[in-house]
């Protein structure tokens, strides 16, 4: 009997216990996730600081370091959550969008404990993932609602209509708020990650330096675009530099935080209001950020939307948000075959 034919098989847990699997970029994460609601591990081994020196992820280091991390984070996790692989009921495993190398150990790892053991392999979309965060935060949220997705590479607005479906209400015409972040923590001469350096170099700043409104067109709708915002700061720099004035690297921070965060909240807010939802969630790295979170209680608190806030390290990458989505995808018996493949992006569309 062949892999498949022993899957196909599988009677359905209707509380099963996911191990989830992340690699997609420089976070190896594995955890343990009960019934899509209840974390029992989440452990994260980061091999942020190997890349600091070079500005940004090297994909060639962050798939060595998952090779050399990702046996220790299974390990832990069973042990936090007191359990083994045979009480596992099924593997769960990001296979993309993400850096190719990575993923790639992720899955192959995954594929290796689903197949010796005989249990299914689930593959999951990262950004899935990112939203499913939000199942984890609040154990009775139920579609729908409206989520804000803002990581390294993606920004968006959705309507989650189903646990299976959601529409794309707007997002980015070219770079991710996240992105955005880093690019501009360069020019200011932060280390790499640049988000959560820029929040901190935004508490010394006292005065807003005009940056340009994003897509003054877009008035009603739901887009972003941060390649303008980036120019005219990396412009602003520039400028100063070429006069041999001092820059207030407070003052740049905390204005770049100010409109890149202001527009995403104002848009999330706008979006529930309009489809008459109201639930509201974050998700994604940039979802980690004080300011944003801080502003989206205000606004959500002033238009009685009830907002649905992950933990931080549930909004950067970590496993817990595939083993969550991952329990969909089991409960929905969307399982791999043995031959899963890792792919570098997926369209934002989810059906
Ligand atoms: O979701 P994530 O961990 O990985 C992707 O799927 O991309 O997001 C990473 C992004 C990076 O661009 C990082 O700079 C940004 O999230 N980020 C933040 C903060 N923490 C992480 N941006 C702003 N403020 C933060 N505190
Ligand atoms: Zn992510």
């Amino acid at each position: 009997m062949s892999y498949k034919d022993i899957i196909v098989k599988t009677k359905i847990n209707p509380d099963p216990l996911i191990m989830g699997i992340e690699t997609s970029c420089d976070e190896t994460a594995v955890s343990l996730v009960k019934g899509g609601r209840t974390v029992l591990a989440d452990e994260i081994i980061s091999s942020a600081t190997e890349h600091v020196k070079f500005g940004g992820v090297v994909p060639e280091i962050a798939s060595r370091a998952h090779t050399e991390a990702i046996l220790t984070a299974c390990k832990n996790a069973l042990n936090k959550a007191n359990c083994t692989l045979n009480d596992v009921d099924a593997f769960a495993v990001t296979y993309g969008a993400g850096l190719l190398g990575a993923l790639l150990v992720g899955v192959s790892f995954a594929k290796s404990l689903a197949f010796s053991l005989n249990k299914p392999l689930v593959p999951v979309n990262h950004i899935r993932g990112h939203i499913a965060a939000s199942y984890l935060a609040d154990k009775d949220l139920e579609p729908p609602f409206i989520v804000l997705l803002a990581s390294g590479g993606h920004t968006a607005i959705l309507k989650v209509e189903s646990y299976i479906k959601a529409q794309v209400l707007g997002g980015t015409l070219d770079d991710a708020c996240g992105e955005a972040f880093d690019k501009v923590a360069r020019v200011l001469g932060l280390n790499y990650p640049g988000g959560p350096n820029i929040e901190r170099c935004a508490k010394e700043g006292k005065n807003i330096i005009p940056l340009p409104e994003m897509l003054k067109s877009d008035k009603n709708g739901f887009d972003f675009s941060y390649s303008g915002l980036k120019t005219a700061v990396i412009n602003y720099v520039h400028k100063k530099e070429q006069k041999g004035e001092q820059i207030n690297k407070g003052d740049v921070a905390c204005s770049f935080q100010c409109s890149a965060i202001d527009v995403l909240v104002k848009k999330t807010i706008r979006a529930a209001k309009k489809y008459k939802i109201g639930t509201v969630s974050i998700c994604g790295g940039v979802g980690a950020n004080g300011y944003l979170r801080e502003q989206m209680q205000k606004s959500c608190g002033k238009e009685n939307i009830k907002l649905i806030l992950p933990e931080k390290r549930l909004c950067t990458d970590n496993g817990s948000m595939i083993g969550a989505e991952g329990t969909i995808q089991y409960l929905n018996c969307n399982f791999a075959n043995i031959d899963l493949n890792a792919v570098a992006s997926i369209p934002l569309e989810l059906k």
